[in-house]
């Protein structure tokens, strides 16, 4: 089977596409023959050696995927070859097939394709456990969004108006929040052009943010802190502008503001369940026609190094989607 390889950590450019032999699944662990996968913000730090984790080598990128079980491990249950599923294996999914924990695989939504489906995990389960969870974000309440146009950005709208919140959409160009308009942000700030806080008092008649979900960092972080209401709340999801700000904690004691750390992987470890809600959730969400992932582009395994650099230049808007069949 074909694969795109990391086998030394450094530039993008060094990925290629290999043909490796076919895993076979030990004990829980199960194996799927990939349909789609989709990109995301860490495979591309992952391959660097810039991320948290780092897997031993060689190994794939591609953190979450849709597909077909090929072939079920000792001791797995409730998953049989032939199903049609969703995973996030983590990394792996750059490739035909991809061995994964059977805690991480779950049934394909009913009614979505193998494209929406490898778009749908971690983006949106990251989204809803932030602002359900970490956030308690409330009907009515008014929540900003930053870099909105990206993977996490455009699901937190969408959760976000799900939910029923007023929803401000920030990102970096006019095309980026035509998209947001389109998902149903209620506002939108360019946060290049502008200046973020003035621009959120003004659309909140002076009172604020009640949440703030923050995936970029750098600047923007304080400027949206400062734009939060009494007992506002600013969720840290990551640092997309490679900043990790640094906040004097003044800011939080003078409007009982809340900073709350997301980190939704090891959550699901902490709370399978309430991830088992969250996913149920959202699979009712999508059957309502609430939510759907944007899927902007579809591409070649080969395709997959030059779209991680596109990421990187903030050149992608909702989801890449990677189709490991295709030439
Ligand atoms: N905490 C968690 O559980 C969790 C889960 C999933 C993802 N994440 C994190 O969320 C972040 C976003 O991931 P994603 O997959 O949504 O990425 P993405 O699609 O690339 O979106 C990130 C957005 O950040 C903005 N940005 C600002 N400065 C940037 C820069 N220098 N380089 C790149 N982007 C920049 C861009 O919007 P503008 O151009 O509009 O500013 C971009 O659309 C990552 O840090 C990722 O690790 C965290």
């Amino acid at each position: 089977m074909q694969a795109l390889l990391c086998r030394e950590y450094g530039p993008i450019e060094r990925l290629r596409v290999e043909e490796v032999p076919s895993p076979r699944p030990g004990p829980n662990e199960v194996v799927v023959e990939v349909r789609a996968s989709s990109l995301n913000f860490p495979d591309a730090l992952l391959v660097q050696g810039l991320y948290q984790v780092k897997p031993p080598l060689p190994f794939s990128p591609g953190m979450e995927l849709a597909g077909i079980v090929k072939e079920v491990g000792a001791g797995v249950r409730g998953i049989e070859a032939g199903d049609r599923v969703i995973a996030s294996p983590g990394r792996g999914g750059f490739a035909q097939e991809c061995l994964v924990a059977a805690d991480r695989v779950m049934p394909l939504p009913a009614g979505m394709d193998f494209e929406t489906g490898s778009a749908f995990v971690l983006t949106y389960c990251t989204s809803l456990h932030a602002l359900k969870d970490c956030g308690h974000l409330q009907p009515g309440e008014t929540l900003v969004v930053l870099g909105a146009a990206g993977g996490v950005g455009t699901s937190a709208i969408e959760v976000g108006k799900a939910m029923g919140a007023k929803v401000i959409a920030a990102a970096s160009s006019e095309e980026k929040l035509a998209l947001c308009k389109k998902l149903g942000a209620d506002d939108t700030i360019d946060y290049e052009k502008a200046d973020l806080r003035q621009r959120i008092l003004d659309l909140t008649s002076g009172k604020g943010a009640d949440v703030v979900y923050d995936p970029v960092g750098g600047a923007q972080t304080e400027a949206a802190l400062r734009a939060t209401a009494w007992r506002g709340r600013l969720l840290v999801i990551g640092f997309a502008s490679g900043v990790i700000p640094q906040l004097k904690l003044n800011l939080a004691l003078l409007k009982e503001r809340s900073l709350v750390g997301v980190y939704w992987g090891d959550w699901t470890q902490h709370d399978p369940q309430g991830q088992r809600r969250n996913i149920e959730q959202l699979a009712a969400w999508f059957a309502e026609g609430r939510i759907k992932p944007v899927v902007s582009e579809r591409l070649s395994l080969a395709e997959a190094p030059a779209a991680m650099m596109r990421m990187l230049q903030r050149k992608v808007m909702g989801k890449v989607v990677v189709l490991p069949a295709a030439t």
